[in-house]
């Protein structure tokens, strides 16, 4: 089936997604340096974008990036997105970068080089994806990883080859481990319940993405008087757990199931992620 083209903006202007282009010369696609968000959408509404725009804005003093708008007018634009493409689900990707420097040269150009700003919609499956029902089974890939996983930057080739790897290996996707320790997934974090009914999530330092996910269900889970543990923890800890399941803003949350081809439990669905998932829905359908 072919693809509906869609409206995207690219520095101030909504163009069709053909006539959106950048510069050769762009930062972004010479030193991947840039910094993305996406925020998930449902029933034509966003999903928790004051965290988005946080992290957004986070990512960008990091790397002493200026972000052109505030949330105000950044919001304006995800709407006018929306409304101009008519999506009720699915996503709004946002990247910055540092712009055109009209050549390549390592060094960060002067201040009045103007940051990149795009953004493009993308329909896609959220609320009744299969794989929330029926649960996703993952590899283990080492994280090679950069040491500034923290800040969500479009330098993704890692995340690529190991989605590829899992992709290759007849699995949905990939977990990155370190010295035996799980990290995230791919493009989500990680959890499980431990066998005396606790969520685990690892901290947050350096080598994981702090999802905005990961932060609204451990907010949700405490609400609902289940104990959370942020704390790392090993692969043996997620192949006997009672249940792992991976957050982000495209999937919300979907049960693990098999790891490196191990059932996790009955090799089923958990009801905490199952119930976890429900919950975070019914909040999310009510943002505006
Ligand atoms: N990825 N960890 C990594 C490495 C990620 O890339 C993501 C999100 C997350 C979850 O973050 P959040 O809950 O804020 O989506 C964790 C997005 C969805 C992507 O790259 O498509």
């Amino acid at each position: 089936m072919e693809r509906k083209s869609m409206i995207a903006y690219v520095n101030g202007e909504f163009l069709p997604e053909n006539q959106a282009t950048v510069s050769i010369f762009d930062r972004g696609f010479l030193f991947a340096d840039g910094v993305y968000e996406v925020t998930a959408v449902i029933n034509g509404q966003l999903i928790d974008f004051e965290h988005h725009i946080a992290r957004l804005q986070r990512s960008c003093h990091e790397l002493e990036l200026t972000l052109p708008y505030g949330e105000a007018e950044l919001k304006q634009i995800h709407h006018q997105l929306i409304e101009k493409n008519n999506l009720h689900e699915g996503l709004i990707y946002l990247q910055l970068t540092r712009g055109n420097a009209m050549t390549r040269n390592f060094l960060y150009p002067d201040k009045d080089v103007k940051p990149t700003l795009v953004l493009f919609s993308q329909e896609s499956s959220i609320v009744d994806h299969p794989k929330a029902k029926f649960g996703i089974e993952v590899v283990t890939f080492d994280d090679i990883r950069w040491q500034r996983c923290d800040i969500k930057t479009v330098a993704l080739l890692a995340a690529s080859m190991a989605k590829e790897y899992a992709h290759k290996h007849g699995a949905d996707d990939a977990l990155f481990t370190k010295d035996g320790y799980i990290n995230e997934g791919s493009s989500s974090n990680c959890f499980i319940v431990t066998q005396d009914d606790k969520l685990q999530t690892r901290e947050l330092n350096n080598k994981i993405l702090p999802g905005i996910t990961r932060r609204a269900i451990l907010a949700l889970a405490q609400e609902k008087g289940l104990e959370v543990i942020e704390k790392a923890f090993r692969l043996e800890d997620a192949l006997n757990a009672k249940e792992v399941f991976i957050t982000s803003a495209t999937t919300l949350i979907w049960p693990v199931i098999k790891i490196n081809g191990q059932n996790i439990s009955e090799g089923k669905p958990g009801s905490i992620a199952v119930r976890l998932r429900e919950i975070y829905l019914q909040k999310a359908k009510s943002q505006k």
